[in-house]
């Protein structure tokens, strides 16, 4: 496990996408496992940013997301695939074609889960993960439970993770309830991971994952467990960690 110290947003930001740059400048087709959130917003921009200088070229990288709302078209501004395409894709020259994000219009959860590995299979997997950590320690949408869970599966979002996403919403009765999202399976099968944590608000999370148990009651500890992990995190998310 590697930790990066970024001194605040910015600087974790502009960290984590010289690791993302790094793995699309050595492997031009490389397949990127994405996050939204607000974590990853920042390294977005500065994806973009270094594309629009000439320094990045997307056109042949694929990408799988870690997860979408099921209920949730892609039309819909909350929807994951939304985010990705007015963040990401759509200020970048990656083929739309060659990204994919859960369907979440797909009321059959095994039908759109088996969709979901083929494809993660069929592209031979991901060479880097970009995850960013929820406050209750959650990676995808994997919540806090008994069992790690496997492979793409749809989840009762908890109450927690609802309360968290409801400032996106109108009302708390809009969020919706369940999401498809890869599991710690999908995941740890990664080649390579990169975990963006910011803010004082996850410091007991982020320590919790790294240094605590490993327990499906904090998704994230798992991560422990990976050969090529990489955290980049700000002062204030790394301040209840060692130095
Ligand atoms: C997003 C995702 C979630 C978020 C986590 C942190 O695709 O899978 O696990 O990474 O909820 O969200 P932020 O970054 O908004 O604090």
């Amino acid at each position: 496990m590697r930790i990066y110290r970024a001194t605040d947003y910015d600087d974790m930001s502009r960290k984590a996408a010289n690791i993302i740059s790094a793995q699309v400048i050595m492997k031009p087709n490389c397949v990127l496992g994405l996050a939204t959130g607000s974590s990853p917003l920042g390294t977005y921009k500065q994806l973009i940013d270094w594309y629009n200088k000439g320094d990045l070229d997307f056109s042949e990288v694929k990408s799988v997301n870690l997860d979408e709302y099921k209920g949730l078209s892609r039309d819909n501004d909350q929807s994951y695939y939304y985010f990705m395409y007015n963040n990401f894709f759509k200020h970048v020259n990656i083929n739309l074609e060659n990204t994919n994000v859960p369907n979440g219009t797909e009321p059959d959860s095994d039908k759109e889960c088996a969709r979901y590995n083929k494809i993660i299979e069929d592209l031979g997997g991901v060479d880097l993960q970009l995850l960013g950590l929820g406050f209750n320690g959650h990676i995808g949408f994997n919540e806090p439970d008994e069992a790690f869970e496997k492979m793409t599966h749809c989840v009762d979002l908890q109450p927690s993770t609802i309360e968290a996403n409801k400032r996106f919403f109108e009302k708390i009765e809009d969020v919706p309830k369940q999401a498809y999202t890869m599991g710690i399976k999908t995941i740890m099968q990664a080649r390579k991971i990169l975990l963006v944590v910011s803010g004082e608000g996850k410091a007991e999370t982020l320590y919790q994952a790294l240094y605590g148990p490993i327990t499906p009651h904090v998704p994230g500890s798992i991560l422990q467990l990976h050969p090529d992990v990489n955290i980049v995190a700000d002062e204030a998310a790394l301040s209840k960690c060692p130095r």
